[in-house]
Order: C-alpha cells, then structure tokens, then sequence
C-alpha cells in the first residue's frame, strides 16, 4: 500500500519512521511519501497560507497550493481516497481504520495555523477525518496516528497472531482487550491473578474473554 502525507512539516515524520511496527512494513507493505506543500506552491517564497477573508487572526491554507500539490503528485489521476485531516470531520476508529488499510493507497493533507481553505476539503478531498473532539495546533500529530493504526494492520507488520486479538478488534467482538500482567506475580501485596498462573490454558482462554466482555460493557 502508499500513504502520501502532504504537511508543511515533513521532518516531524522522522521519529514515526523509526518505530516499530511502521519500520517493519517500510519500504515493503507499505510505501510513505510525505510531500511538503513548499516545494510546489505557485506563489513566490514558498508562501502556502494567506490571511482569511472577512477578517479574524490566523492564516488559512490556500487551495491552489493544495491544488497544486495534488497535481505535481499525481497530475490528474488521484488516489480513490484523499483525506482532509481536521478537528471538523469524521472521527477516527477502527472500523474506519480498517477501512483505509483495505486500500491500496491513499493521501493525507494536513494543515496548520487556522487549518485550510474549506474549498480543498469540500472539493479535493474525499474524506475529512478527526482523531478527536479537540484541537491541535497541526495536522501532522494526527497524520502520525492514522499512518501507525494502518502500519500496524498491514502484513508482517505485527508478530504472527499479536494483532487479531486486541481492543476493538473482530475476535474480540470489536470489544476492549482482557488484561495483561508480568512478573513480578505480587508486589506491594498487588497479586496477580490466580488463575494466570494455573497453567490451565482453557480455563486462562475463558477468563480472558469474561474479563474482556465486563471491560466492554462498563
Ligand atoms: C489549529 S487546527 C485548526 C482548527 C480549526 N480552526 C477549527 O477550529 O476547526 C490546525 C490544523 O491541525 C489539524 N488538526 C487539529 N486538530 C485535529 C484533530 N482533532 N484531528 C485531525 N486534525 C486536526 C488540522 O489539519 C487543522 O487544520
């Protein structure tokens, strides 16, 4: 799969690239490209954000430098799904996670400041996506978050069987994962529970998934 990121902060991607299980799939599953809209704006100086009309403080990411940065990448033939990142739109969750990794490619566009042009979401975007009911000063926070859920769905990105069985996903009736505990078995009179350390492995199977419905329905 390919992910294009368009951020005016590219070298924030650095850190993500390093991390596990996105390193894994690089260069492999998944191809990222993360596209600074500087390098092909159409106004002098690298200008890709202008004051908003009708007044008020913050600039607004321009829609022919989006525009143009959307044709430099892929001249007329764009992705099935270009994705607006925005505090306004819908809000991330597995499903919608999994929807974006059963994709073949797919662009991210991120803004700044007092975010974009509602004409690039409206016209050259086909989803806007929310990671939350808050705001952040960038979009390239977000990208992240959205770049690692798809990563971590991808082929070989996880060790065999690490990625079917945990919150949210089908196996668990898309319910929250049962808890998980290590050495040492008690601490500060904090005791592990008994039946983890039985070695009965159907009867382990059975208080995971009791454990795991009473998390679900709180
Ligand atoms: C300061 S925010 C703009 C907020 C916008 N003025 C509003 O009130 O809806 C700047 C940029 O950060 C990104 N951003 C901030 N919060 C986000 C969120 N919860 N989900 C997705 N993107 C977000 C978006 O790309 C947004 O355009």
């Amino acid at each position: 799969m390919r992910i294009d990121v368009f951020t005016q902060v590219p070298h924030a991607f650095a850190w993500l690239t390093e991390q596990k299980p996105l390193a894994t799939v690089l260069g492999g599953e998944l191809e990222l490209r993360l596209l600074n809209y500087r390098d092909t704006t159409p106004l002098r100086a690298g200008q890709v954000d202008d004051d908003p009309y009708g007044g008020g403080s913050g600039m607004v990411l321009r829609v022919d430098v989006v525009d143009a940065a959307l044709t430099a990448a892929y001249g007329v033939d764009r992705p099935a799904r270009v994705v607006a990142l925005t505090p306004q739109g819908r809000q991330l969750d597995q499903p919608l996670v999994e929807e974006l990794a059963a994709e073949p490619h797919f662009a991210l566009l991120s803004s700044r400041f007092e975010g974009f042009d509602d004409r690039i979401v409206s016209e050259l975007c086909t989803d806007a996506v929310s990671i939350g009911p808050y705001v952040l000063s960038g979009g390239e926070l977000p990208a992240m978050v959205l770049v690692d859920a798809v990563a971590r769905r991808l082929p070989g990105a996880l060790a065999e069987g690490s990625g079917e069985l945990e919150s949210f996903s089908a196996e668990l009736d898309g319910g929250l994962e049962y808890p998980h505990y290590t050495r040492p078995a008690s601490y500060r009179g904090w005791d592990v529970p008994d039946i983890l350390l039985s070695g009965d492995h159907a009867r382990i199977e059975t208080w995971r998934r009791e454990q795991s419905r009473i998390r679900s329905a709180r």
